[in-house]
């Protein structure tokens, strides 16, 4: 695919430059630009980011690109569901207006450690860059790049990535690019598992009791005022272990805006339960707000 082709009403482009093209036609014509980052695999979750992007800016892009510098395992990489047919009928029908699939040498002109560094202090030193030592930088990286060649007004990015977000958010501001960052919120199966391209490797048994983690998340929420923050750690955490083929690797209540541990419901006006866990071999993360009062 080198140059755009219309995709019945969603235009496709491969091309930095030709997508760029299109984007500013839109722009003399008075639309603002909504961008979703995706790595494709596209479900509920995605679909709800289109949907907000169009209620709020005047033409939505999609991409898709499996960004390689973001994966810590190799194995995880090469498991990643790649289903680009299907995700394409979703966009569509979801009204996206483009959608964007470069490839690795459009995303990378330079090569795969390039682009400008950034230092996320406590941002990406906890839960999820404590398990996965470089996936922040790859992240930023990418969505750093992403940034630069669409240049939208606003970014639209799901809630289950919550430390994600928070390192989108950095970066944006250590870069100075003037978009506007929109979180939304997790959407959920029917037993509350956030959906997750990941979902669809879980085995019947291990999708039957994977609703666990949300549970987990719910027991912190309702309890988190009256008790002790570690005690619901632990208690999620031997819950989370004790459940077979769960192995968790953290159960981490924090403040939403620093990341750091909360010790104390009152030390924060703004605090979020987070949890990791595999299920088989299968790894899922999760989170809930269960305190967001004042400015937070
Ligand atoms: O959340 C994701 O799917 C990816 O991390 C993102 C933001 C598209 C960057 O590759």
């Amino acid at each position: 695919m080198g140059e755009a082709k219309p995709c019945q009403a969603m235009w496709a482009f491969q091309l930095p430059s030709s997508l760029q093209k299109h984007l500013n036609r839109h722009r003399a014509a008075g639309n603002s630009i909504g961008f979703v980052p995706t790595m494709g695999a596209l479900h509920e979750g995605h679909l709800s980011l289109v949907r907000q992007s169009n209620a709020e800016a005047g033409f939505t892009v999609c991409s898709i690109f499996v960004n390689p510098t973001q994966f810590n395992d190799a194995g995880d990489l090469s498991k990643y569901p790649r289903t680009e047919g299907e995700d394409l009928f979703q966009l569509e029908r979801a009204h996206c207006d483009a959608v964007f699939l470069p490839s690795e040498e459009e995303v990378y002109p330079s090569g795969l450690d390039s682009g400008p560094v950034f230092e996320f202090g406590p941002l990406d030193k906890a839960m999820e860059g404590e398990f996965r030592p470089g996936h922040f930088k790859g992240v930023a990286q990418v969505v750093h790049r992403l940034l630069q060649i669409v240049s939208p007004d606003a970014i639209y990015m799901g809630q289950k990535d919550f430390q994600q977000v928070a390192i989108v958010r950095e970066m944006i501001r250590q870069a100075g690019l003037k978009v506007r960052l929109v979180m939304c919120p997790t959407i959920r199966e029917k037993d509350g598992l956030a959906m997750s391209s990941r979902n669809v490797r879980l085995l019947e048994g291990q999708r039957l009791r994977a609703g666990l983690i949300y549970r987990q998340l719910e027991m912190i929420r309702e309890n988190a005022g009256h008790e002790p923050l570690a005690d619901l750690e632990k208690r999620a955490l031997q819950s989370l272990s004790s459940e077979p083929g769960f192995r968790p690797e953290y159960v981490r209540i924090v403040d939403g805006k620093t990341l750091r541990s909360v010790g104390d419901y009152s030390e924060s006006d703004f605090i979020v339960a987070c949890v990791a866990t595999w299920v088989g071999e299968v790894r899922l993360i999760d989170n809930v707000v269960i305190k967001h009062s004042g400015e937070g």
